[in-house]
């Protein structure tokens, strides 16, 4: 597997995102899921991404139990915190307070069953706290062990500049794709002035851009897709349509349209890590053939000619999570 660096941390140029394991897509097999994980190691991936409020500790039980029989020293696990729910499993803001920080890092070290966690970042901005104190508790935790590295996830450029002035960055996390590329504006370059890397999540644009959608495909209330405002109505149709002319360059490249995607996104920079949201051994195995695709110049042209900038329809999240989201602002 070939490594990427983000800031001063080395991981696999691909991670595999835990959280569709949890519930966020609906209902996910947890023997699959392990067996899942336990490919992408052997695979050579070496990134886990979770965050304690995925199946409300669920995925990180599940990263626990599935590196049981590993080494955890060869694993890079990225835990976000700080997203507060209800018994309702609804979305209820964000903590940054200091200490809500070390009790949400106490709590996410007991179920991942480690003494430390490799990344450690906030899922969001909060507004009501400096961000120079919610990365000033992380550092405290980082002088006493419990923490290796920061990031951060969906920060504006303000935020990031802050946050790196408290301490290193080694990367961002946020939405990067052919269909979501808003970060290449001011936030990318930022990143790249300051030394810090991208963990690039939703690079199949949560399963739309994957080339097995539907536009008949049912999901359950619980599944963010039934709310993701791309997978609605005349947006999907449009988002859909994108997708085949995708489709189109992908099987005359001889590759699949998720490895295409995928492809692109690593295409953009040395300093950029897809984060993989598979589930199944089967998708798995398809993401890693991206690693394979040689992508020329004229054949990346082709690619954003089929999926122009700018051209999805609808926002990433639904009205009430985007106002949450820092680097939309
Ligand atoms: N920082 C943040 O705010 C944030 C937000 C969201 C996610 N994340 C992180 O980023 C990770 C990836 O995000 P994501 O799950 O939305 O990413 P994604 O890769 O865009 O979507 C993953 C979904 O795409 C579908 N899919 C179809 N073909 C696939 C293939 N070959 N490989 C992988 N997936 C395929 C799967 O859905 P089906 O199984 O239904 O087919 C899968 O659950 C998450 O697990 C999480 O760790 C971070």
């Amino acid at each position: 597997m070939r490594e990427r660096t983000l800031g001063s941390l080395t991981t696999s140029a691909l991670g595999l995102g835990c959280m569709s394991m949890s519930g966020m897509y609906g209902p996910a097999d947890e023997t699959e899921s392990i067996a899942t994980i336990h490919a992408a190691l052997d695979a050579g991936i070496t990134l886990l991404d979770t965050g304690d409020f995925y199946g409300m500790g669920h995925n990180e039980m599940l990263i626990r139990d599935a590196l049981r029989d590993r080494d955890r020293d060869q694993v890079t696990i990225s835990v976000k915190f700080g997203a507060l729910r209800d018994p309702g499993q609804n979305w209820a803001g964000y903590d940054g307070r200091p200490a809500a920080v070390r009790n949400f890092l106490a709590y996410s070290l007991r179920r991942l069953g480690t003494d430390h966690i490799d990344v450690y970042r906030m899922a969001r901005v909060d507004p009501a706290v400096p961000i120079e104190d919610t990365i000033g508790a992380i550092a405290e935790m980082v002088q006493a062990g419990h923490v290796r590295h920061i990031g951060l996830s969906e920060a504006g450029p303000e935020a990031i500049r802050r946050a790196a002035a408290v301490h290193p960055i080694v990367d961002l996390q946020i939405e990067y794709s052919l269909l979501s590329r808003g970060i290449e504006k001011e936030i990318l370059p930022v990143c790249r002035e300051l030394g810090i890397g991208i963990t690039a999540y939703g690079v199949l644009s949560r399963g739309l851009l994957s080339g097995h959608w539907t536009r008949d495909r049912k999901v359950g209330a619980d599944d963010f897709r039934a709310r993701g405002p791309r997978f609605q109505g005349e947006n999907l149709d449009h988002n859909l349509a994108l997708v085949e002319a995708l489709r189109g360059v992908a099987e005359s490249r001889g590759v699949s349209v998720a490895q295409a995607a995928i492809a692109w996104v690593l295409a953009r920079g040395e300093d950029i890590v897809p984060l993989v949201g598979a589930r199944t051994r089967e998708r798995l195995n398809e993401a890693l053939g991206a690693l394979d695709v040689a992508f020329t110049e004229e054949d990346l042209a082709a690619v954003e000619q089929a999926v122009p900038a700018d051209a999805a329809a609808g926002d990433r999240y639904p009205t009430a999570q985007m106002a949450h989201l820092d680097s939309e602002r």
